[in-house]
């Protein structure tokens, strides 16, 4: 886990806590539930649900909802630990939208997925590890730090 201003959470337990708010996606055409949480240097930490459409393409991702949830408050911490988990045993991984957008707050991020039915069975990896060469605001010589 990226460096924390506080004592760092301990993963198994923000797998549960994606679990556990899984439960709350809004999923009547896939039926996939996905539960995100996002937790940030200071301490804070943010959960999401998967939220269909009937316009398909304007589902929001778990990852989104969180990220949003914690750009809402204005909290500008930077993101230092992602979890995210769905239905079955197989871990969930962060679609590549989703990769894009935990990188812009939180490039050092550590990622986390597991299936609820089997938390103990994780991926431990991290953001840069899933998005290789991303295209950052560095790219944009734009210093995004408190933004
Ligand atoms: N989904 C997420 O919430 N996060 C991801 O990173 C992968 C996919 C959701 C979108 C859709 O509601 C369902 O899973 C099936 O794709």
């Amino acid at each position: 886990m990226a460096h924390m201003d506080v004592p760092p959470p301990d993963v198994a337990e923000l797998l549960r806590l994606a679990a556990d708010v899984r439960v709350n996606a809004y999923v009547p055409y896939s039926g996939f539930h996905v539960g995100a949480v996002v937790v940030t240097a200071d301490g804070q930490v943010f959960e999401g649900v998967n939220v269909e459409n009937a316009s398909y393409r304007l589902t929001t991702c778990a990852e989104q909802t969180a990220l949003v949830g914690r750009a809402t408050t204005g909290n500008r911490s930077p993101v230092v630990a992602v979890a995210v988990v769905g239905d079955g045993d197989t871990p969930a991984t962060p679609c590549g939208a989703c990769r894009q957008t935990i990188y812009e707050f939180g490039p050092d991020a550590t990622v986390h997925c597991a299936g609820a039915e089997a938390l103990d069975a994780r991926l431990d990896t991290d953001i840069r590890g899933l998005l290789p060469e991303a295209f950052g605001p560095d790219r944009l010589d734009v210093d995004v730090t408190g933004r």
